[in-house]
C-alpha cells in the first residue's frame, strides 16, 4: 500500500505543482486533502502551462485518478470553470473524483471574507478573498453545505432555506457588499451544479483505501504550507485549514498507519503572499531583485510575493511537524550569481538565541535572524546539459549550500528542481515508493 505526500514546507508557493506533476507519473491516485481554490498550483510542460486551485495536480496526466478530498472546500462556479480550461489544455477530467463530504464555498462565503477583512481594520490577514475562512467556519459550526447534499432534493432545499437568511443577516451585520441570490435561484444554480458535477461526487474514503489495499500508489498533493497551518503557523496569519502531515488522515479519510513517505517542498529561499511574521524578509532593491529573478507573483491573486532568505529555523518547524523522509529543493537557480548566501539558523529575541519557532506573533516581530554566509555559484546556460549531468554536474558550492541543508534537518534532498519546467528536475531517489 504505497502512499506518498508533498508538503509546502514555507508559506506555500514552493513548486509543489511541479513536484506532484514529476512524481505523479508513477502514481495511481493524487488526492487533494485540504483548502480549496485559494492554491495555485503551476505544473509546466514545454510550451503548456497548467495553472490549478482546486484541481488535483493529476489531472494533467492520462490514466490517474485526481481525487478533491473530504477536508476541502470547493467552488462550484470556479470548479467549473477550471475544468473546461483543463480540457481546452489538453489535461483529462475522467479520473476527477469529489468527497461527498467536501464542503462547498458560495458567493456569500467570498463576500463575507471580503467583510471580515474590512472589520479587521489595521489587522488584515491578507487573504485570497476566495471564502475559504467564511467556508470552513461553517463546517466547524455544522452548518455547512456539502458536496453530497447536491445529489439529495428535499435535505438540500432545507439546507439552502436555513442557511440564506442567517448569512444574509450576518453580512449586513458586517456591512458586507449585498448578496442578490434568494433561496429559490440558489437552489435551482445547485441543481445545475449537480447536473454539471455530480457523476463525479462519491466516498472518497472508500476509493482511497481501496485502491492502498489493491497496492495502488497514492500520492497526497497538499495546499499552502507548514508555516499557514491552522494550528502550527503564524496564526491568525495563517489559512483555515491543516496544511501539515496530519491534515491527511483526517482530509482524505485514512488512517494515520496507512502515510508512507513524507517529501517536504523546500524553496532555496523564503516567500510569503499576504501579511504576517517573515523573520528573513528583505527590502529594497534586495527584495525587489530577488522577487524579479524569481517571477515570484502569485497565481492565485497576481499580488507580488514577499521575499527573504532560507530559514531553517522554518524549515526545522515544518519538518517536526510534518515528519518529511525527503526533501525536493526548488529554485535553486534563482539564487544563482549571488556572490553570498545567507542562511538563518536561529532567531535572536529578547538577547536570547532559540531554533524553536515561537507562537507568539509579538515575539516573532521582535526576532532576528542569526545568518550564517555560504559561498555563491556562478549559473550556466543550459539547463538541460546541467540536468543531464546530474547531481555531480551542479556548481560545487550549491551542491554544498544542498547538503549544509541537508545535515541541519537530518533529510536527504532527494530531488532538486533547478527551472519551472517538468524536465529541468534532478532526480535523485528513482523509486519513490520503495
Ligand atoms: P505551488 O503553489 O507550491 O505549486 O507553487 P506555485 O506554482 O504557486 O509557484 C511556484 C512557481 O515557481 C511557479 O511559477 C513554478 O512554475 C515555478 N517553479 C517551480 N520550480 C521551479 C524551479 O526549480 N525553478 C524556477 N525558476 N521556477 C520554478
Ligand atoms: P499554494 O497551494 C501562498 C495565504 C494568503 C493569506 C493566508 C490566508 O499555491 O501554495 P486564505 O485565502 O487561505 O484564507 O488566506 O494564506 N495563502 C497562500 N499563500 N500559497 C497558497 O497556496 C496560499 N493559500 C493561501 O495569501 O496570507
Ligand atoms: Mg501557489
Amino acid at each position: 500500500m504505497p502512499s506518498l505526500a508533498i508538503i509546502g514546507a514555507q508559506w506555500g508557493d514552493e513548486g509543489k505543482g511541479k513536484i506532484t506533476d514529476y512524481i505523479d507519473e508513477t502514481a495511481d491516485l493524487i488526492v487533494r486533502f485540504q483548502g480549496g481554490n485559494n492554491a495555485g498550483h503551476t505544473i509546466k510542460v514545454g510550451d503548456k502551462v497548467f495553472k490549478l486551485h482546486g484541481l488535483p495536480s493529476g489531472v494533467v496526466r492520462k490514466g490517474n485518478l485526481a481525487v478533491i478530498g473530504n477536508g476541502t472546500v470547493v467552488n462550484m462556479d470556479e470548479l467549473i470553470e477550471e475544468m473546461d480550461q483543463v480540457v481546452k489544455a489538453g489535461g483529462t477530467l475522467e479520473g476527477l473524483r469529489i468527497s461527498d463530504r467536501a464542503h462547498l464555498i458560495f458567493n456569500y462565503h467570498k463576500k463575507l471574507d471580503g467583510a471580515e477583512e474590512k472589520y479587521r481594520g489595521n489587522k488584515v490577514v491578507g487573504t485570497t478573498k476566495k471564502g475559504i475562512g467564511p467556508a470552513y467556519q461553517d463546517k466547524i459550526a455544522r452548518i455547512g453545505i456539502r458536496a453530497g447534499d447536491l445529489l439529495e432534493d428535499a435535505p438540500l432545499k432545507e439546507k439552502t432555506d436555513f442557511i440564506l437568511p442567517y448569512k444574509k443577516d450576518l453580512m449586513s451585520m458586517l456591512e458586507s457588499e449585498p448578496c442578490g441570490c434568494d433561496c429559490g435561484t440558489l437552489y435551482e444554480k445547485m441543481k445545475g451544479w449537480r447536473d454539471k458535477i455530480g457523476g463525479y461526487i462519491c466516498d472518497t474514503s472508500v476509493l482511497i483505501n481501496e485502491a492502498l489495499d489493491s497496492g495502488k500508489k497514492v500520492l497526497f498533493e497538499g495546499a499552502q504550507g507548514a508555516m499557514l497551518d491552522i494550528d502550527h503557523g503564524t496564526y491568525p496569519y495563517v489559512t483555515s485549514s491543516s496544511t501539515c502531515g496530519g491534515g491527511i488522515c483526517t482530509g482524505a479519510g485514512v488512517a494515520p498507519n496507512r502515510i508512507g513517505k513524507v517529501v517536504g517542498c523546500l524553496k532555496a529561499y523564503t516567500t510569503r503572499v499576504g501579511e504576517g511574521p517573515l523573520v528573513t524578509e528583505l527590502s529594497g532593491e534586495a527584495a525587489d531583485a530577488l522577487q524579479k529573478k524569481g517571477g515570484e507573483f502569485g497565481v492565485t491573486t497576481g499580488r507580488g510575493r514577499r521575499c527573504g532568505w532560507l530559514d531553517l529555523v522554518v524549515a526545522g518547524h515544518a519538518s517536526r511537524l510534518c515528519g518529511f523522509t525527503s526533501l525536493a529543493i526548488t529554485k535553486l537557480d534563482v539564487l544563482n550569481d549571488y556572490e553570498e548566501l545567507p542562511i538563518c539558523m536561529a532567531y535572536r529575541i529578547d538577547g536570547k538565541e532559540t531554533r524553536y519557532f515561537p507562537a507568539s506573533i509579538s515575539r516573532l516581530q521582535r526576532a532576528e535572524p542569526i545568518y550564517i554566509t555560504m559561498k555563491g555559484w556562478k549559473g550556466w546556460d543550459d539547463t538541460e546539459s546541467v540536468v543531464k549531468g546530474g547531481y555531480d554536474a551542479l556548481p560545487k558550492e550549491m551542491r554544498t549550500y544542498v547538503q549544509f541543508i541537508e545535515n541541519n534537518l537530518n533529510v536527504p534532498a532527494d530531488m532538486i528542481s533547478i527551472g519551472p519546467d517538468r524536465k529541468d528536475t534532478i532526480d535523485r531517489k528513482k523509486d519513490w515508493w520503495a
